[in-house]
């Protein structure tokens, strides 16, 4: 973990306006700076750089916050990695929070490990080029699959001699210790401490981690052999894990994030072949089915992935479930088949470069509608059949987050399939109401480490989430302003002499808000965690009599907190001068209107938080079984709709009923 030293000198020394201005142009325009939005295309600059705040924000598009999150949102980094680059540009040497040293031992394991596989792939690849055999078989190999000088250097390929230890005696010949080739997997050492190499008599394709490390190798038999199996692959390691990878992303990151298409291949020679046509935005699942972290890299790039197929019907249908995951993590899915006999790396060697991009545009439907007309084929004249159809085509369309985006797929499955649309929204309210279950139950264990970036599907129907951003909105832009009180107790002989005695008070906007949550506990619970995380925070610091500001919101630790508030705190928002309300308290300066918008912000929380408590009371009177019961039930639903009327009488609205 980089120290809350380093986080802090970094957040000092980085100007948001240098940060940003290395990537977008900015003109001065009083005491901000403007510029063209990177985060959407717009003719006319609505980016905003405060220097003072330390802050951008588009008002075009709402993108918001420090020079951290402007590096994490234009160069797709993680927290760290962000961190480390402007580390980087402004030299500020990094320091690393430890627990043990044995965390230390760890890291430099680990870069022994990276240090080690960048040699080996140099290796494999001066081989290649310059050995005898490496010439004669690997090089002779890929001319004939057709690859360039251009496309071996790009991919680094290679060539490993059928020597049984030519790459482990060169690696010990420079240095590098037996334990660490062993944990890389390219040495083997056997029960009676023999030493090999993993990788002989074939040719290399290093596998590259997101910031361009070797951290693995797949080797291909040249001769099919049926003895060998056609690819060897490093195996796991301390640097290098399968399931957290795909093969090209390195080299496709960009183009997937400019084309914001990524394409999704099986090969590595199709990712290569697809490269050499001039189609970058490939990556490799390697012949293995995709895990969520894979999908969540690519989502890190772009929501749109298309997958190419060769047209095997048995492979494809094999592959369908695979894709469902991709659709629960909220991303978009087409599918590219490729005519009979042909994959991605065979199609490009037979086309020209135009005509194959032409046919993955022509070609690309989209998932769902593949899927019901391949499955449909089979189901003609036979109800059964079909009735699993639906079942299985519902049951991937309620993987969707999006409620928009699953009612269009009803619409379009309801013609294909020629069943009503009420039929199948009933199916999936079934399934949704399985998902949310599900969900209720994850969410219920938060990790810290847990990923904020997952869109996190809207089930929830009587979210309060605008009414808790309204008051974290005041406390961070107005949690130290005073509020002058009338005192209830002034003059009042019941009370203590010195309660007594003033008769006014004087509060922060924050104590203000902090006591009037902390009174209600239970019923004003913020739903959002982040809203939650924030006031815990005010918490805190009110007990030590501190008031967080806003700089000390738009500098956090956490990334998202300091994202948050640079979008809060440059809300278009003025204290509205029309509301003329009532309340039980009487506000006798000119901050009047600032306590009539904290009030309102606390009423308007209390008022969605009742209705849905009336909501929920309502419908479980349902399923109550005695007469006493149903009573109970529903004087409690009396009781609400009395606290409703005064909540809305505070409000200044009419209650209807
Ligand atoms: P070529 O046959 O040379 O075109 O290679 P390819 O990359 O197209 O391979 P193929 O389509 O047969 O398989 C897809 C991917 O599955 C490969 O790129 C490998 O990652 C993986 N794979 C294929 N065969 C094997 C194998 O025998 N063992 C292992 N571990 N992986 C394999
Ligand atoms: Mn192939």
């Amino acid at each position: 973990m980089i120290s809350k030293d380093t986080i802090n000198r970094i957040f000092e020394t980085a100007r948001i306006e240098e940060v940003v201005g290395e990537f977008v142009s900015l003109k001065k325009r009083g005491v901000n700076l403007l510029g063209r939005c990177p985060f959407h295309n717009e003719k006319t600059p609505s980016f905003t750089v405060s220097p003072a705040k330390g802050i951008y924000k588009c008002f075009g598009c709402g993108k918001a916050g420090n020079s951290v999150n402007f590096i994490m949102e234009h160069e797709h980094y993680t927290y760290p990695e962000a961190l480390r680059y402007l580390a980087k540009k402004y030299n500020i040497e990094v320091d690393e929070d430890f627990n043990k040293t044995e965390d230390i031992e760890n890291e430099n394991a680990k870069e022994s490990l990276y240090i080690i596989s960048s040699f080996a792939a140099k290796y494999f690849h001066e081989n290649l080029l310059n050995n005898d055999e490496g010439k004669a078989i690997g090089l002779t190999y890929f001319r004939e699959r057709g690859f360039t000088d251009a496309t071996i250097q790009k991919f680094q390929l290679g060539y490993s001699l059928t020597e049984w230890g030519s790459f482990t005696d060169e690696a010990l010949k420079n240095g590098y210790k037996i334990e660490f080739l062993e944990k890389t997997g390219l040495t083997i050492v056997n029960e009676s401490k023999k030493q090999y190499d993993r990788f002989r008599g074939r040719v290399m394709f290093p596998i590259h981690n997101l910031s361009g490390r070797v951290i693995g190798f797949g080797g291909r038999i040249i001769k099919t052999d049926p003895k060998s199996p056609k690819y060897v692959n490093s195996p796991q390691s301390d640097i290098y894990n399968k399931s957290t990878i795909l093969y090209g992303a390195y080299q496709a990151k960009k183009a997937i994030i400019n084309l914001n298409t990524c394409y999704l291949v099986e090969g590595y020679t199709d990712v290569i072949s697809l490269h050499q046509s001039g189609v970058e935005n490939v990556v490799a699942s390697s012949g293995t089915s995709l895990t969520i972290e894979q999908i969540r890299l690519i989502g890190r790039y772009s929501k749109n992935i298309t997958v190419l197929y060769d047209a095997d019907p048995a492979g494809i249908k094999a592959s369908l479930r695979g894709i469902d995951l991709i659709l629960e993590e909220g991303l978009n899915v087409k599918v590219v088949l490729f005519p009979e006999g042909e994959d991605p790396d065979s199609y490009s060697k037979k086309v020209s470069a135009t005509e194959l991009k032409e046919y993955l545009t022509k070609n690309a439907v989209d998932f769902i509608l593949f899927k019901t007309n391949l499955l449909l084929e089979d189901t003609k004249g036979d109800p059964v059949a079909k009735a699993t159809l639906i079942k299985d085509i519902i049951a991937t369309i309620a993987k969707i987050p999006d409620p928009i985006i699953r009612s269009t797929y009803i619409k379009e499955c309801s013609s294909l399939m020629e069943v009503s649309e009420t039929v199948l929204i009933a199916e999936l309210n079934k399934l949704r109401r399985k998902v949310k279950d599900k969900e209720d139950y994850d969410s219920s264990i938060v990790r810290e480490d847990e990923k904020p970036h997952v869109p996190q599907p809207q089930v929830i129907t009587h979210s309060s989430e605008p009414q808790e951003k309204d008051i974290i909105r005041l406390l961070i832009n107005y949690g130290a302003m005073e509020l002058v009180l009338m005192n209830p107790d002034f003059q009042n002989d019941d009370v203590d002499i010195e309660i007594a005695k003033e008769e006014y008070l004087r509060i922060s906007v924050a104590q203000f808000i902090a006591d009037e949550i902390n009174n209600n506990k239970d019923f004003l619970r913020f739903e959002n965690q982040l809203y939650e995380i924030i006031l815990e925070e005010f918490n805190t610091n009110l007990s030590e009599n501190i008031i967080p500001n806003e700089q000390y919101f738009l500098q956090h630790v956490n990334p998202d907190i300091a994202q948050l508030t640079a979008d809060l705190v440059t809300l278009p928002y003025e204290l509205s001068e029309n509301w003329k309300t009532q309340h039980k308290i009487d506000v006798v300066t000119e901050d009047m209107l600032m306590m009539e918008a904290v009030i309102s912000a606390i009423n308007n929380l209390k008022m969605k938080k009742v209705v849905a408590l009336i909501d929920e009371k309502f419908k479980r009177l349902n399923d109550v079984h005695t007469e006493e019961e149903r009573n109970t039930l529903l004087e409690e639903v009396m009781q609400l709709i009395n606290l409703k009327t005064v909540i809305s009488e505070a409000l200044g609205i009419v209650v209807v009923r």
